[in-house]
């Protein structure tokens, strides 16, 4: 008997430059998972516009996220990579959705609430981002989906809406489990450990974008805030999350364990850690970097990658959203 390889599925805003936050806690899972499970990672621009954007912006942002993804190591030949635009069915999955879910779930999103504070006018968009989320999730049968700790409750959303809908109309979706790794779950911001690594913030200092220089992540790292107790060692305490944050950093970049690590820094002050925190990340980084210059100087190839990409994707999504439509009740279209 085989055994049906698992489907995973996540995805992405190209709205601003990903930092090492993304990468440690989305990306270099999705990496990892390559290979032994059948990976679908979706550039979500529907999503990005729940903001607004600039036109031409979102254009240059959508293909440099292409490009850094695939530079970071996600691998065409081996994983689904597409523009959620390009696959119809997103949007008429989350219209379905819509319609079966109660507008008090949506009403408590933390991060709507919070995205709704940061905006003068909300549009309605914003408030239906779970649903178009949901609607990529469960479209491809998709039984994990590796995120970062902030997306816990989109996909617990998911998961609802999936068992609503295979109540009412039956089975239908494969209700998904989110997986989130422990380390690198939450990455802090270098010059306030106290908040998330987060790709809105601009200040100089914050993060270290994933195409940063090497001198640009020398200052950031020289800059992080740490505290003024010296010692240096993994800890969950609030005082010292930014020496706490700078040595995940060190761990996940490395590979290392927590106890080589502690090993590695006895007796060592704060300088030695951001200097040792600064190589590891500026020789991680370096091949990305140079990679992904190289792809987006070639926009026609990226195109090409992702009209495969998109290919895949719908091979998948329209028979979904025809069985769900099916579901429904719609009289389906011939041909
Ligand atoms: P976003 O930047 O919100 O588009 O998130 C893209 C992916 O990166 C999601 O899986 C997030 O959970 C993850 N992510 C974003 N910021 C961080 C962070 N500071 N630490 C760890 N993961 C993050
Ligand atoms: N909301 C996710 C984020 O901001 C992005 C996203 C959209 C996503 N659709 C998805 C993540 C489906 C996982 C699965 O990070």
């Amino acid at each position: 008997m085989t055994v049906k390889q698992k489907r995973v599925f996540s995805g992405i805003q190209p709205s601003g430059m990903l930092h090492i936050g993304n990468y440690l806690g989305a990306i270099q899972q999705w990496v990892a998972g390559q290979g032994e499970k059948v990976n679908f990672i979706c550039i979500v621009d529907l999503h990005a516009i729940t903001v607004p954007q600039e036109p031409a912006a979102l254009r240059r942002q959508t293909r440099e996220l292409a490009a850094l993804l695939i530079a970071a190591g996600i691998d065409p030949q081996q994983t689904t990579l597409f523009v959620q635009s390009h696959v119809r069915a997103h949007a008429e999955g989350c219209w379905v959705l819509n319609c079966v879910t109660p507008l008090g779930w949506l009403e408590r999103m933390t991060q709507y609430k919070l995205k709704a504070q940061k905006q003068e006018s909300v549009l309605t968009g914003l408030l239906d981002y779970p649903i178009l989320q949901a609607a990529d999730i469960l479209l491809y049968d998709t039984d994990e989906v590796p995120v970062g700790e902030d997306q816990k409750q989109h996909v617990e959303l998911t998961r609802d809406i999936a068992q609503r809908f295979n109540g009412l109309y039956g089975e239908t979706f494969v209700v998904p489990k989110p997986v989130i790794r422990e380390s690198g779950a939450r990455v802090m911001a270098l010059n306030d450990p106290t908040a998330k690594m987060s790709k809105s913030d601009f200040s100089r200092g914050h993060a270290i974008r994933i195409n940063d220089s090497p001198d640009e992540i020398r200052w950031a790292l020289k800059r992080a805030v740490t505290d003024a107790i010296g010692s240096i060692g993994f800890s969950d305490e609030p005082a010292r999350a930014g020496v706490n944050n700078l040595l995940q950093i060190y761990e996940l970049f490395t590979g290392q364990s927590r106890a080589a690590i502690e090993a590695h820094f006895v007796g060592k002050g704060y300088g030695a850690l951001k200097g040792d925190v600064t190589e590891v990340v500026v020789e991680a980084l370096r091949p990305i970097r140079e990679r992904y210059e190289q792809l987006n100087a070639d926009p026609d190839e990226l195109d090409r990658i992702l009209a495969i990409g998109a290919a895949q994707a719908r091979a998948v999504a329209e028979p979904k959203i025809r069985e769900v439509m099916a579901k429904v009740g719609f009289v389906l279209p011939t041909a």
